[in-house]
């Protein structure tokens, strides 16, 4: 088979490798990747967005599977060009992507399901969200409705905040369009679970649970970043809130879809928040989690490439997804000054320790060849994804930060508690 990937970070460097181990493919291309990528890929310089050249691509190469990895292309409609041409493809369609691409669409489908969810109101009227305002109970959490690369939510502790996120949001649209509209929610607190799933339209298939760390410093100071590390299971994730999510949340999800005539085939990932009175659904995002997914694949058992293809046919209830009995941990590797300022173009040392071998792996999500075509060189904010696996969290924590320490470059950045919530369990 030859499997085409769309999507350029360390999440699809993880799909991707874990779609070279299938025995199925002969050959992998992604589009338009990256230097690590490259290694394992053929990568394409076709952006993620252009839907006919992708399409274009996968009909002249004969394509037998289309992975989408990215939000974007996916709320874009990538998964409808190619089915309108024939070519088999991996994803929910623009209609079913729309659970991710719109807070207001996901909230109201939760209320109209009793899917569990922080209570809200919609607004697309910066006066009227104001005026609700005034009388909504502190702190409270604004949402810009579209896509905003992760960061169109603001906690705002107080009114005169709250009035300052209405004015950033939909005045100042610091999100474009992603904030004509917005959904003002009650704050909850409680530990945070990331779940992924494969939904081929009926049947849902549950990953192993995982949690990210988003912010940028020790200690969940600092800016929201697109994640500086994970790790996979989550202690937190028992038996009782499993239970729990498989009765109100996760079927009903798919089955919500459906009745709403758009058949979700492709990742949920569930962003859930564990409260004092049960789970609640934070939000959802209609493909694999960066960096979750480089926890998650490299503990599971399966060929994902019969994973994707049963979704597509709708015959995933024949598949009994499997993980291994044993943890993972990835470490993000940044460049100093991320998420606001930093520098790209170092050289980078060490990659070269990763036989592939002993259980730790590195997954890129920024860096290039240099001109020579052998050495890479920092290309971005996040860099490297360094996963180790180990016996239980605590020795593939352990394994992750020693894997970390092989790897150098000028102005490497790394958080040093990636896991530390697992003492706490
Ligand atoms: P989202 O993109 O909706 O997952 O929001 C990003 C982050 O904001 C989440 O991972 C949470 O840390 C936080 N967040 C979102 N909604 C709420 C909420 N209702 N209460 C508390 N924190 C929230
Ligand atoms: N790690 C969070 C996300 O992929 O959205």
């Amino acid at each position: 088979m030859k499997v085409l990937v769309v999507g350029s970070g360390g999440r699809e460097h993880a799909i991707v490798w874990k779609i070279a181990q299938s025995s199925r493919v002969e050959k992998i291309y992604c589009a338009p990747g990256n230097g690590g990528i490259s290694q394992l890929a053929e990568c394409v310089p076709i952006g993620a967005m252009e839907f006919e050249k992708l399409a274009d691509f996968a009909e002249k190469e004969a394509i037998d599977l289309t992975v989408i990895g990215m939000d974007d292309p996916l709320v874009g409609g990538v998964v409808d060009v190619f089915e309108a041409r024939g070519l088999r493809v991996f994803g929910p369609r623009k209609n079913a992507a729309i659970l991710e691409g719109s807070k207001a669409f996901s909230k109201d489908l939760m209320k109209k399901y009793n899917i569990p969810t922080a209570a809200y109101e919609t607004f697309d009227s910066a006066q009227e969200a104001l005026n609700y305002l005034e009388t909504a109970s502190m702190p409270i959490v604004l949402k810009a409705d579209g896509l905003a690369l992760g960061k169109g939510v603001l906690i705002c502790r107080d009114l005169d905040e709250a009035r300052e996120g209405v004015k950033e949001l939909m005045e100042d649209k610091k999100f474009g369009s992603a904030g004509e509209k917005i959904v003002v929610e009650e704050f909850m607190t409680g530990r945070e679970v990331s779940v992924l799933s494969f939904v081929d339209g009926k049947t849902i298939k549950i990953m192993t649970s995982a949690q990210d760390h988003k912010r940028a410093g020790d200690g969940d100071t600092g800016l929201n970043t697109g994640g500086m590390g994970t790790f996979s299971p989550s202690p937190f994730y028992t038996e009782e809130v499993d239970e729990f999510c498989r009765k109100y949340i996760y079927q009903t999800t798919v089955d919500a879809m459906a009745k709403e005539g758009r058949e979700f085939k492709g990742i949920i990932f569930f962003g859930l928040m564990l409260t004092e009175k049960g789970p609640r659904v934070l939000e959802y995002n209609a493909r694999f989690g960066d960096p979750e997914t480089q926890v998650v694949l490299p503990r599971m058992k399966n060929d994902i490439v019969d994973v994707f293809e049963a979704c597509v046919d709708g015959r995933l209830d024949e598949i009994q997804l499997e993980f291994e009995d044993n943890a993972a941990v990835c470490v993000v590797l940044a460049s100093d000054g991320y998420p606001v300022h930093y520098e790209k173009g170092f050289p980078i040392s060490g990659l070269d320790q990763f036989p592939g071998d002993d259980g730790c792996y590195v997954f890129h999500a920024g860096t290039k060849f240099a001109e020579d075509g052998k050495t890479f060189l920092t290309n971005g904010g996040r860099v490297l994804g360094v996963t180790a696996l180990g016996k239980d969290l605590r020795s593939a924590r352990e394994n992750a930060y020693k894997a970390a320490e092989r790897i150098s470059f000028a102005n490497k950045y790394m958080r040093h508690d990636i896991g530390k919530a697992i003492d706490e369990a």
